[in-house]
């Protein structure tokens, strides 16, 4: 075995996932980010466009850089030409690709914790990490200056809009002034910076997602951004995601990934192809975007009152997506994390510690999902979770 296969850490998410599964009484899975298709199905005629597309024996192997009518659509709605779009199974494996092209070993990547992955990559590229902890008191985002003092020494930047743990979403000076200092660095830099922009989840955030090249056009030269169907659509498993950025880059990385073989599979990129950018595409996002809002604000009005009765619970009302950020002060009354964890689910609740997102100094920080719950299991969610958080109080 290599290095990588001695080394490898598999998602911490999905092992906790399978805490819950294992368990032998009823667990409220709040830890992966997925959807409960029996709650959040894809929309119809996105099922329907993919039965059709099979039924149209659309089954040979598909463009290399994606369906060309596929990459049309995004164009429509992105800042890119087709050419400067590709297409993949799903965001995956076009992060990995983006960081076998531009990150070598041994060079740095920076990213603010916690943040979703990114630790990962890193590993599987040999890549030096420059972890930025983050706040809640800046909505667990860096600030400019953080990032700016480190660029002399960066490979990649890498940033999340809405943030996968916390569904905040960056602020536009923030982004604006990293996206400056990225630019005024490459000035002088043979070997350049890179952008990674990851905005799987902004279809998901009804006001305050903000682009970067809304921002700071001159950034365009060193920008990749990723996006896809997984989170907007409800479609994790139809596995259609794109990667945008300047053409040159995007037809080296086609060469990369014509040898991963990581395509999506032809009937489901021709039916997102028919699908995306439709009337019934944004009311399905539309009424998505009020049901994640209506639970959001229930959990949050029901974590205040908590909080007003002097326990010691915080959170973070989320700009969009299905994430929100919860807080539990009693991290002390357990011997380990996976202590913690475990008292959680044995109290039939499933949540993801910020430690799973890289984060060491925001201890008693998790990630609440809520794509595998409807409105109905809300009030028997908060009874669940009232008595957990008064026996972590009283232990
Ligand atoms: C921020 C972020 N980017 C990318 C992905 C991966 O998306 P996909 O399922 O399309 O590979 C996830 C999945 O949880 C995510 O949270």
């Amino acid at each position: 075995m290599n290095h990588v296969l001695n080394n490898i850490t598999g998602s911490e998410i999905i092992k906790i996932s399978q805490k819950i599964k294992a368990s032998k009484h009823h667990v409220f899975n709040l830890s992966i980010g997925d959807f409960d298709p029996e709650i959040n199905s894809i929309p119809t005629k996105l099922r329907d466009n993919v039965i059709e597309e099979y039924l149209n024996k659309s089954t040979d192997y598909p463009m290399a850089q994606g369906d060309l009518e596929l990459r049309k659509t995004v164009s429509k709605f992105s800042y890119y030409l087709p050419e400067e779009i590709l297409i993949g199974a799903g965001a995956r494996p076009l992060i990995y690709t983006l960081f076998k092209g531009i990150v070598e070993a041994g060079d740095y990547v920076l990213y603010p914790v916690p943040s979703w992955n990114n630790n990962h990559y890193c590993f599987l590229h040999g890549a030096g990490k420059i972890e930025i902890e983050c706040t809640p008191e800046n909505d667990f985002f860096p600030t400019v200056e953080d990032i700016k003092s480190n660029l002399y020494r960066t490979r990649l930047v890498c940033l999340c809009s809405p943030q996968n743990p916390t569904g905040k979403t960056i602020d536009p000076d923030i982004l604006k002034g990293i996206c400056d200092a990225i630019v005024q660095e490459n000035k002088t830099k043979e070997l350049k910076t890179y952008l990674f922009f990851d905005q799987i989840y902004s279809e998901l955030a009804p006001t305050g997602f903000v682009h970067p090249l809304e921002k700071c056009p001159d950034i365009k030269d060193y920008l990749l951004c990723i996006d896809g169907v997984s989170k907007s659509l409800c479609a994790t498993g139809i596995r259609v995601g794109w990667m945008t950025g300047p053409a040159e880059i995007i037809s080296k990385m086609t060469n990369i990934f014509s040898h991963i073989g990581a395509w999506a599979p032809k009937p489901e990129q021709k039916a997102v192809a028919k699908y995306l950018d439709t009337e019934d595409m944004y009311s399905f996002i539309n009424e998505k975007i009020m049901q994640y809002g209506e639970i959001a604000e229930s959990i949050c009005c029901f974590l205040l009152k908590m909080k007003n009765l002097h326990y010691k619970v915080d959170y973070k009302t989320p700009d969009g997506g299905i994430y929100i950020s919860l807080y539990l002060g009693y991290s002390d009354k357990f011997e380990s994390l996976e202590c913690f964890i475990d008292f959680l689910i044995e109290n039939g609740i499933g949540i993801v510690p910020f430690e799973y997102f890289g984060s060491k100094s925001n201890k008693g920080w998790f990630r609440i999902s809520i794509g595998t719950i409807g409105k109905h299991q809300l009030e028997s969610l908060f009874l669940k979770l009232g008595e957990t958080i008064k026996k972590l109080h009283e232990k």
